[in-house]
């Protein structure tokens, strides 16, 4: 897509990249990550307004350390660089970096030496977050001071005639108090960026994209009532109208009320082009008597994709595939190991050998632009705020074979465990909530006067940032024993709940 202004970020490793594009970004002005490999060629053919350098774990001092193409010292565009990108300006241009006797982790307040315009309106004093082994002990010839911290006497430098800036600490965390108001220093007044990226004018933008891509062809697009694909349907049809076709291929497995909401969502309230295939019988029929997860998930994920092919055979002169692709996935990283695609955990997609060019709309978005967009849109928060939920569904969270009792028993139980987590007012604090049933254990309870013989649910409550890594939710005691006594009074085949209290790792975020 074609854009105005583009900042440009350097990755050098770890995730300080994609921090900062985020926090540009909402500054208003449109960025790109790049990895430092890239020449400055290639960099410079983006036509920056302006250059950052991003953190990363290296020392610059080490015999592999990542380096950029000097050359973009040389085009006169401006440059930030933070952290690890100080120390790269710094080395790269005749200063010194060493590893002092003490590092400087976490919280530590900023002192403002001198004058320049990255710090100008800025506090003589403030909070910044610093994380780092290597700093600058010598600057290299023309920069000045521009800050220091208690442990770190160059903790900001500057060259205003180069327009070249660098500071040690993050301004892209919160916790540093300014950090904002440094950077639209630097977008703004130093770099001269007009702004004006924002959910809104994409909107147009995209738009118009869609038209010149599509013309006169006709596109289909797999819904699953998740957040990507909802808005990317939404921004397809708004672009095109009845040239989409959407499939909402329901295997029976998904939440309670879910598949109406989508089918209401989409028709009543969008008017948009909807096959609702409700195919839950035939794939309870196919699941009759599974139980190992991996055979559930490749027995779903192939019928979901001839389902849909189906579907897509029956329409004509489609050449289109819309996919909800977000930026994080297509963000060519500075390491290796920072880009980790999880290969299980496209059950539900569709291949990428399907005989369709691919539309994909939010492929230079993050997650909370296509929150924004969604809402621009005019998507239900219901959608917006929906968690991840995974493509098999229900099925994988019935630990056993799935039967419909024990499907309606897991439903409702999900449904209370969500209920009562939206009315405590906990549930934009948490990444995903659900119950599961582990269908082999029955044991002993007593409800009224009588004995029961019945089913436990787990109920599992995470935070998590990407959903690699997880943490189990701290519930006050009042919301776990509310959720356990409505399962247990209203749920019939349920004598017991437990809380999981496990992270990840050592366990998943699902059972299964
Ligand atoms: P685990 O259980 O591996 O899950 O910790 C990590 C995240 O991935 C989600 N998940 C899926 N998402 N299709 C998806 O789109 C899948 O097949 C799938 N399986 C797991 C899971 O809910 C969690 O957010």
């Amino acid at each position: 897509m074609e854009h105005q202004e583009i900042v440009i970020i350097v990755d050098f490793g770890g995730q300080y990249a994609q921090l900062i594009a985020r926090r540009v970004r909402e500054c208003g002005v449109y960025c790109e990550i790049l990895p430092y490999v890239k020449s400055a060629d290639e960099i410079l053919a983006k036509n920056p307004k302006a250059i950052i350098l991003s953190g990363g774990p290296s020392s610059v001092n080490a015999p592999d350390a990542p380096k950029i193409d000097n050359k973009i010292f040389e085009a006169g565009i401006p440059v930030l660089g933070i952290c690890y990108g100080m120390q790269l300006i710094c080395n790269e241009l005749g200063g010194k970096v060493a590893r002092p006797a003490k590092r400087e982790y976490g919280h530590a307040m900023f002192y403002l030496d001198g004058e320049n315009s990255l710090f100008d309106g800025l506090s003589k004093e403030s909070a910044v977050w610093m994380s780092h082994g290597d700093s600058v002990v010598e600057m290299p010839k023309g920069f000045s001071l521009a800050g220091h911290t208690d442990l770190t006497p160059t903790a900001a430098v500057a060259n205003e005639e180069r327009k070249m800036y660098a500071v040690q600490f993050h301004p892209e965390v919160v916790h540093t108090e300014e950090g904002t108001a440094l950077l639209k220093n630097f977008l703004f007044k130093i770099a001269r960026c007009d702004g004006g990226w924002s959910m809104e004018n994409y909107v147009d933008i995209a738009v118009q994209n869609i038209r010149e891509q599509v013309d006169s062809d006709n596109v289909i697009c797999a819904l699953s009532g998740g957040v990507d694909s909802s808005v990317a349907a939404v921004l397809v049809h708004k672009a095109i109208g009845d040239q989409l076709t959407c499939v909402f291929v329901d295997h029976g497995f998904l939440r309670l009320g879910e598949a109406e909401q989508v089918v209401d969502t989409f028709t009543n309230k969008f008017n948009m082009k909807l096959v609702h295939v409700d195919a839950s019988k035939h794939f309870m029929d196919l699941l009759s008597g599974v139980t190992e997860p991996e055979k559930k998930r490749k027995t779903i994920g192939a019928e979901f994709i001839n389902a849909f092919q189906r579907e897509a055979n029956k329409l004509s002169n489609v050449k289109f595939l819309v996919q909800g692709t977000l930026y994080p996935d297509v963000v060519e990283s500075g390491t290796a190991t920072a880009a980790t695609i999880k290969s299980h955990h496209n059950v539900g997609g569709l291949p990428k050998d399907m005989k369709f060019k691919l539309i994909e709309p939010l492929r230079e978005l993050f997650k909370d632009e296509v929150r924004q967009l969604g809402r621009e849109l005019g998507l239900p928060e219901e959608v917006i705020n929906r968690q991840p939920f995974p493509g098999p569904g229900l099925a994988i969270r019935i630990i056993g074979d799935i039967t419909p009792e024990r499907l309606d028993i897991l439903r409702k139980a999900d449904f209370i465990v969500r209920d009562v987590i939206k009315q405590s007012g906990l549930y934009n604090d948490i990444w995903q909530s659900f119950a599961v049933l582990p269908a082999a254990i029955r044991s002993v309870g007593v409800q009224g006067d009588e004995r029961t013989y019945d089913y436990t649910v787990g109920i599992r409550a995470v935070t998590s940032s990407d959903g690699m890594t997880a943490d189990y939710f701290r519930f006050p005691w009042e919301v776990l024993d509310e959720m356990s006594r409505r399962i247990c009074n209203e749920v019939k085949g349920v004598n017991r709940v437990v809380y999981d209290i496990t992270s990840k790792p050592p366990s998943t975020i699902e059972w299964e």
